[in-house]
């Protein structure tokens, strides 16, 4: 079978969780975010979790090695035999080749590089008005993308939180780290890869336009 990786790039709450939910819906590839299963391994308290519980509250990166070795193990699942959307990884040169280490050893290679942007202002509404499910990570935005009812998850009825690094110091801070640590992967990806830059400051349906018009090239 075909291994298709595609690695999502962008800045924190572009939209880059929102999109790859709507891509794994459609194409049926797992869609595996770092963020989301480092917040699964402090929900769950395991060693991992205590390791990283500051290390997101404070809205700085988890080590590369910690990060590398959890990505691997869950690349390892047979949910990923067809390939993956990444989001959230990599985030730093050293996860981008530990990334194509791992690929080549899986016959697998990243095929699509979609670069979702959009300017900082966008962001910090975005994020603010954020809110999470508690259940299953479902999320939604209180203007942009409101449950039915407010509050409560319109998929599995649990109720919506507001995470933690989503306090507006923390999202400056993210966005910083970001500048500083994440954003040298674009000209890394734009050297190897056919780098695909999309306007995330579109509304979400029109996002999700570009980024499939992306793809099929
Ligand atoms: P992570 O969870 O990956 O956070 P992030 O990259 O900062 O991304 P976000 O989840 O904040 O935003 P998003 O782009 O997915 O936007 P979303 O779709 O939710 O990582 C959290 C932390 O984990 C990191 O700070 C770090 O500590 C650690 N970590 C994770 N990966 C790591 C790694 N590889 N190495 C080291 N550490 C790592 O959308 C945002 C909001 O906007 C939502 O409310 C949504 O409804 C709304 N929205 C989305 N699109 C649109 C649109 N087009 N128009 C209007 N509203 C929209």
């Amino acid at each position: 079978m075909p291994t298709t990786f595609i690695v999502l790039l962008g800045p924190p709450g572009v939209g880059k969780g929102t999109q790859a939910s709507i891509l794994a819906e459609r194409t049926g590839l797992a869609h595996v975010s770092s963020g989301d299963l480092f917040r699964e391994n402090i929900k769950k308290n395991t060693e991992l979790g205590k390791l990283v519980k500051k290390i997101l509250s404070d809205g700085e990166l988890v080590p590369d090695d910690l990060t590398i070795a959890m990505i691997r193990n869950r690349l390892t699942r047979p949910d990923c035999e067809a390939g993956a959307i990444l989001d959230g990884f990599p985030r730093t040169p050293a996860q981008a080749d530990a990334l194509q280490a791992m690929l080549a050893e899986f016959n697998g290679d990243v095929e699509h590089v979609p670069f979702i942007n959009a300017p900082e202002d966008i962001l910090v509404t975005r994020l603010s008005g954020r809110r999470t499910c508690r259940a299953n990570g479902h999320v939604y935005h209180t203007t942009y993308n409101p449950p039915k009812r407010a509050g409560i998850c319109d998929i599995d009825n649990s109720d919506l939180y507001q995470r933690e690094d989503d306090q507006v110091d923390t999202v400056k801070r993210r966005i910083q780290v970001y500048m500083d640590q994440t954003a040298p992967l674009i000209e890394y990806y734009r050297r190897i890869n056919n780098l695909q830059e999309i306007d995330g400051a579109q509304t979400i349906e029109a996002v999700t336009a570009s980024l499939g018009k992306s793809l099929e090239n």
